[in-house]
């Protein structure tokens, strides 16, 4: 199973995101591919903002080695569920989708239709952030597992 996390600027959220649930697969042994990106340009190739690095590491993750990447039409056929942090990533991601079968693979990644805030501009949200997005990983291997 390929799973592609998404933002806004793929330096934040979704590499939080990455990062907690492949450490998590592959302490369970589970055979599925992490990755994430962004909705926008901007931050192409750079590490994550190094207030998501620091939160990592305080948890016990190392996210310092990924590198941003731009989400595009080619990565709906790259990978089987596509999650999304917030409801404007929703609106982009769909946006470029050309048919139901790449849209059905589109959803939040957060249940009852929550958001996960983003952090950028404000540093007292990261440690909440990363909180959620532990905890959602966690479920998500025990729904998807
Ligand atoms: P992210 O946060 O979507 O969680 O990576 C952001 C990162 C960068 C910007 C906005 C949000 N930005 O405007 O550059």
């Amino acid at each position: 199973m390929k799973i592609l996390m998404v933002c806004l600027g793929n330096i934040c959220r979704s590499p939080l995101a990455e990062g907690v649930l492949r450490h998590l697969v592959n302490a369970q042994g589970l055979d599925w591919e992490i990755a994430s990106a962004g909705t926008g340009d901007w931050h192409i190739g750079q590490a994550p903002d190094r207030r998501s690095v620091a939160v990592a590491k305080t948890y016990g993750y190392d996210i310092s080695a990924q590198r941003a990447r731009h989400f595009t039409r080619a990565s709906f056929d790259q990978f089987d569920h596509i999650l999304v942090m917030d409801k404007n990533n929703l609106k982009d991601v769909l946006g470029l989708a050309i048919n139901q079968e790449q849209k059905q693979k589109v959803s939040l990644f957060l249940t009852d239709d929550a958001e996960v805030a983003d952090p950028y501009y404000d540093n007292a949200l990261f440690d909440p952030v990363f909180k959620i997005v532990e905890a959602r990983c966690k479920q998500l291997i025990e729904d998807w597992k």
